[in-house]
């Protein structure tokens, strides 16, 4: 019997004990840091010539790792094993298959500081944004497990006295798990292991930037059980061996999170039905956000403040669900722009990889870098800078969180996904022309309503169209179980990760009808 499923808890690091045992794993990765990384084919460990040089972005003449490198050729060995190991993997018992997620889980969670201070190192990330990382990434193994116990007998149906029928799920096949860097070890592990504890085989493919994070799951997977060939680790750049595995005709499912750019060529290309291919490939694609926080005239403004700060500026605004918009009551704008403005001014930027003092640690690279500091060039022509607008990446890209207020909602900064620690304030006449502005982009990822007025709670129910919304606190943050992740137009296929539909995006129902 298994326990019920309950979320990984976050460390309190106010308790020096938590800050002593974080340190200890920081010292540890960093001993680490500089090895290389073969690609692991097969149960194979192959390594090439070719590295992808994975820096730390708070320091750049810092290595994580050099880790090698597929090509179109290894890309090709790596489906002919996937394809001899899914012969084997689909008829083991699928209690089986959940039992090695358990075991995963187990080996990640006495090990969870390390698996966070690489994120700290490998991404950047502050401690209390890699420490939730590194929970959801356990929380992904234990839900989805426990989701395959309760699937793995179908699900009944009506029988007659002349036959008896049956409903139950097979796996697709060998699928291509592609993952972003922003939360590099969580969507990786999920996106990876949903399709695998389902029957199927996966060739992962991370980011680059974030490469060794996912080679050290590897390594737990291997150790847990996971037999050779179920999941083959093929970093490699998007261009070559992206569109390598797509286009495969044995590629059976494609299982992406990124940009909408990438998102909707991987969508246009599986479209294409290729010689020897004999079925129609899948896609989960779940893309960018470009998410708002409205607040009423009737609201807890030091709440909304609160919300507001945090949802665009944690993790430098590198999450899909970040607030990259504040729609406001024109009654409550500019007090609560003030509060916002201040709170902003109070956080700090810096490295995250000697201590947990600093709020916000660098960009993702220089491309990055690039993008943002584009944007807040452009903010300065659509709107008022309050604050931030400067970067410095002489050793680490850094960005100061910067707010523009008084932005047009047409306005590309209202428009477009900058992912970065730039918010937009836009200024509404009442709660309709609100939720109108809030609605009026392409994406349909995340949103928040911060309001006393239950009836206008009960319209933004209804009549804000995004995957994920919430009333009275921030837009960031869903917790695996509670809050199934997704988004609706060009934020994706809604497939909601760590919810309870997701492993059907990767099993097939089969209907068998005995007659007496
Ligand atoms: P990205 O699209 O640049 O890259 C994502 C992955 O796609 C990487 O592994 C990359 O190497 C790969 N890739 C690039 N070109 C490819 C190609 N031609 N074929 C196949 N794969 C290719 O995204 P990113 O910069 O890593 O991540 C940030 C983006 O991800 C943002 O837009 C963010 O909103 C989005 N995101 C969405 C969610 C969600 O759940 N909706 C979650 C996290 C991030
Ligand atoms: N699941 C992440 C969040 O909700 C992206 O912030």
């Amino acid at each position: 019997m298994v326990v019920p499923y309950k979320h990984e808890p976050f460390t309190d690091f106010t308790l020096e004990e938590n800050r002593k045992a974080f340190e200890e794993a920081l010292a540890l990765v960093k001993a680490e840091l500089g090895k290389e990384y073969p690609l692991i084919i097969g149960g194979e460990k192959i390594m090439t010539e070719d590295k992808i040089v994975s820096e730390n972005p708070a320091d750049k003449s810092e290595v994580i790792g050099y880790v090698s490198k597929a090509d179109q050729e290894l890309a090709e060995k790596a489906m002919q094993a996937a394809d001899k190991a899914f012969q084997a993997w689909k008829k083991w018992d699928p209690a089986a298959r959940a039992n090695i997620l358990f075991r995963a889980a187990a080996m990640i969670r006495a090990r969870k500081h390390e698996f966070s201070a690489y994120l700290v190192y490998e991404a950047g990330k502050p401690w209390r944004e890699a420490d939730a990382d590194t929970a959801e990434a356990i929380d992904f193994l234990e839900y989805y497990a426990r989701q395959m116990l309760r699937l793995k007998d179908g699900v009944e149906i009506h029988s007659r006295e002349i036959e008896h029928n049956s409903f139950t799920y097979i796996p697709l096949g060998i699928g291509i798990t592609i993952s972003p860097w922003n939360f590099a070890f969580a969507i990786m592990a999920g996106t990876t292991i949903a399709p695998v504890v389902a029957g199927n085989t996966v060739l992962l493919k991370p980011a680059s930037t974030t490469p060794v994070v996912a080679y050290k799951f590897m390594e737990v997977l291997l150790d847990a059980g996971l037999p050779a060939g179920v999941v083959n680790y093929v970093p490699g750049s998007g261009a070559v061996v992206g569109d390598y595995l797509v286009d495969h005709p044995k590629t059976r499912f494609i299982n992406f999170t990124g940009s909408k750019e990438v998102g909707l060529r991987i969508f246009e290309r599986a479209a294409k039905v290729h010689e020897r291919q004999i079925w129609l490939k899948r896609v989960v694609a779940e893309m960018g956000g470009k998410d708002t926080i409205v607040v009423d005239n009737d609201a807890d403004l030091e709440l909304a403040a609160d919300a507001i700060t945090q949802s665009a500026f944690g993790f430098s605004g590198q999450k899909c669900s970040a607030c990259s918009r504040a729609v406001i009551h024109e009654d409550v704008y500019d007090e609560v722009l003030e509060k916002v403005v201040a709170r902003t001014k109070k956080l700090t930027v810096g490295p995250t990889y000697r201590d947990n003092a600093n709020f916000m640690g660098p960009v993702n690279d220089q491309a990055a870098f690039d993008k943002v500091l584009d944007y807040i060039e452009i903010g300065k022509q659509e709107g008022r800078l309050m604050t931030g607008g400067d970067g410095d990446s002489s050793k680490g890209y850094f960005i100061q969180p910067t707010i523009f207020a008084d932005v047009d909602p047409k306005a590309r900064l209202m428009q477009e996904e900058i992912f970065g620690p730039v918010v937009a304030f836009s200024k509404a006449k009442d709660f309709d022309h609100a939720i109108a502005i809030a609605n009026n982009t392409e994406y349909g990822l995340t949103g928040a309503v911060i309001s006393n007025n239950r009836e206008h709670l009960e319209q933004a129910r209804e009549e804000f169209h995004v995957g994920n919304l919430y009333f009275n606190r921030g837009c960031t943050a869903a917790i695996v179980g509670y809050q199934p992740f997704g988004g609706f137009n060009m934020s994706g296929t809604d497939s909601k990760a760590g919810g309870p539909d997701y492993l059907l995006h990767f099993l097939q129902a089969k209907t068998v009808s005995d007659m007496f």
